[in-house]
């Protein structure tokens, strides 16, 4: 079986890379002692950027491989694309935090709280009609080898941002995340599912599909 090695220490990516390599009979490989490295400053203005960056920085520790890296979030039409490029430190960033004075937007703190980020969602969009609460997962792949980015990859997933989180699976803003399509939030699916309707599984398939090609070789 095909080992594609994924450079990721978030638990709710490898999941989800986990369902997506089982859905195409390959499997996921970590980049070895990973947590001990230091980690990537994330200070792109895009995805495109921050994959790259993730990528090329982790192909370095595996000679000779192709290593994978995401970096993903979530674009809100009625918060003019936030939380975007910041999704993971949404709360961290927010002006109502008084320990923000003073801090580069990506110094301003550790990646916060799945409950704090989506907490903030919810506030900002407290009068926003259902109507007008579209938005979209974006996720961005980088594939590299020996610090040189190969080719990159995006999946995006369409959806509505809910006004109470529904469902217990997924990490994220995953609760919050109604896809209309099957009527139900991103935590609501099984790992296979969300493989199925995520933007994640949207862009492992289009990087499978350059991998099988022998894209990488
Ligand atoms: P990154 O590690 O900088 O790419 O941050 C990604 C952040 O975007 C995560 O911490 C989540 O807040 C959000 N996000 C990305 N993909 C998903 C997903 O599939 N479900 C829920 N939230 C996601």
């Amino acid at each position: 079986m095909r080992t594609i090695i994924i450079a990721t220490s978030n638990p709710g990516k490898l999941r989800d890379f986990a369902g997506a390599a089982r859905r195409h009979g390959v499997e996921i490989a970590g980049v070895p002692d990973l947590s001990s490295r230091p980690a990537v400053v994330e200070d792109g203005l895009t995805f495109e950027a921050n994959a790259r960056k993730k990528a090329e920085v982790y192909s370095r520790y595996v000679p000779g491989e192709t290593v994978v890296a995401d970096d993903s979030g979530l674009e809100i039409d009625a918060l003019h694309g936030a939380p975007g490029v910041y999704s993971a430190r949404y709360a961290a960033l927010d002006p109502q935090n008084s320990d923000l004075l003073n801090k580069e937007p990506y110094q301003a703190g550790a990646n916060t709280d799945d409950e704090a980020n989506n907490a903030r969602v919810l506030r900002e969009l407290k009068d926003v009609p259902l109507a007008q609460r579209g938005g979209r997962f974006v996720c961005v792949l980088a594939a590299a080898r020996e610090g040189k980015t190969l080719a990159t990859f995006r999946g995006t997933a369409e959806g509505i941002i809910l006004e109470a989180p529904r469902g217990a699976n997924g990490f994220g803003y995953d609760p919050l995340f109604y896809l209309p399509q099957i009527n139900r939030t991103s935590a609501e699916l099984t790992a296979e599912e969300k493989a199925k309707y995520s933007h994640r599984g949207a862009a492992f398939r289009e990087f499978l599909g350059w991998y099988e090609a022998g894209g990488n070789l």
